[in-house]
């Protein structure tokens, strides 16, 4: 088989992570403290990929050709591709198309995480040479997935959304193609909901006789496309890590799975693992508790945190209870305010949400 390229999904709306992605790309938003993207390279540069294109959208590009870079930082050889609107995903390939031209390739969604990587998934991609291979995994909803049908080991109806599922097989966000998708991308016509969808030219495939093959993923997949999804993926990569205390403890425990990156200062402070705390941060009387990523440069001070990912810069001190299953922005800053009257004070962006217990 010729070479295999990669092409990774970092554009799109965000719409179901706002606020977080009216001022960032959702693909870097940090898992374990680093951006979910990296993961889909680094499962890609794992397999040997080593060209890999990144659909990025003309708001959210710059930012993710600043994190990425030119690949090297991965061992692999990153090119941009603006997608100018977020047409859909098999729109996402067209736009590829030139940066693909008749090539196999492995398509990721820059959202999503895949615990066994795609190694095995690349090597029976290029010992059974279907048109296409796609990932699928049981799942409780899947109304609310593109849904697979199978027969006799073939893929032989793909369903977006279906409200009555007659099957429970999600499609994973990562699929591997042959030349032919392009065709089918251009065959197909937009759905209700105005997108190319890359399920409806797998269909086009199946119904043109070519043969898709379907995989089942071992090992868990997350799509991160909303805060519970976030947190999630979180949880599932923090549950990995090894501890390592790189950074200043005065009067402070840590206790399990612990990061401490250097330059991070703990005094009189707790953190119970799983959880990682950022470079520089510093925390001050505070008690870090499991499944918890503390950004760069955070300050958490007479306060408790759980089962959270704040990003750089933020800050949490004074409160009268725990904050939990939060996700905070950048450079965000929560205290109680002392002053009278004794009165919650906002100034909160568009689509925020606060929860007061
Ligand atoms: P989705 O999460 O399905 O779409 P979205 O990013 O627009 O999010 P939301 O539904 O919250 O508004 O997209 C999956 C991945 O593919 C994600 O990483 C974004 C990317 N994508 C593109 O690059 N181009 C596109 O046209 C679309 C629809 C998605």
């Amino acid at each position: 088989m010729e070479r295999l390229k990669g092409l990774i999904l970092s554009g799109g709306k965000g719409t179901r992570l706002r606020p977080i992605t009216f001022t960032s790309a959702k693909q870097l938003v940090p898992v374990a403290n680093r951006p979910v993207l990296f993961y889909g390279i680094e499962a890609m540069a794992a397999a040997g990929i080593e060209e890999i294109g990144i659909i990025i959208a003309p708001e959210t590009g710059d930012e993710i050709r600043e994190t990425a870079g030119d690949g090297s930082q991965f061992g692999v050889r990153i090119t941009y591709i603006v997608q100018d609107a977020p047409a859909g995903l098999a729109h996402a390939v067209l736009t590829a198309e030139p940066f693909l031209g008749t090539d196999p390739f492995v398509m990721y969604l820059g959202d999503n995480l895949l615990q066994g990587g795609i190694t095995d998934l690349v090597a029976a991609f290029r010992a059974d040479a279907p048109d296409a291979l796609i990932l699928l995994t049981p799942v409780p909803d899947p109304e609310h997935y593109g849904v697979a049908e199978l027969h006799e080991g073939r893929v032989v109806r793909l369903q977006e959304k279906p409200p009555q599922p007659k099957t429970d097989l999600a499609l994973v966000g990562v699929y591997m193609f042959t030349a032919g998708i392009h065709d089918a991308a251009r065959a197909i016509e937009p759905s209700p909901r105005g997108e190319l969808e890359i399920t409806d030219a797998i269909q086009y495939l199946v119904d043109a006789g070519r043969r898709v093959e379907p995989h089942i993923v071992q090992g868990w997949w997350k799509d991160t496309g909303r805060l519970e999804d976030m947190l999630e993926a979180n949880r599932l990569v923090l549950d990995r890590i090894e501890r390592r205390i790189d950074g200043t403890l005065t009067e402070s425990a840590c206790e399990g799975r612990v990061i401490i990156e250097a330059g991070a200062v703990l005094e009189r402070s707790t953190v119970r693992g799983p959880a990682i705390i950022g470079a520089g941060a510093r925390l001050i009387d505070a008690y870090i508790g499991p499944y918890t990523a503390i950004g760069d440069g955070c300050v958490i001070q007479d306060a408790e945190v759980e089962h959270s990912i704040l990003l750089e810069g933020s800050s949490v001190r004074d409160l009268g209870a725990r904050m939990e299953s939060s996700l905070l922005g950048k450079d965000v800053a929560i205290a109680r305010s002392l002053g009278q009257p004794r009165a919650y004070r906002f100034l909160v962006g568009d689509q925020s949400e606060i929860g007061i217990a």
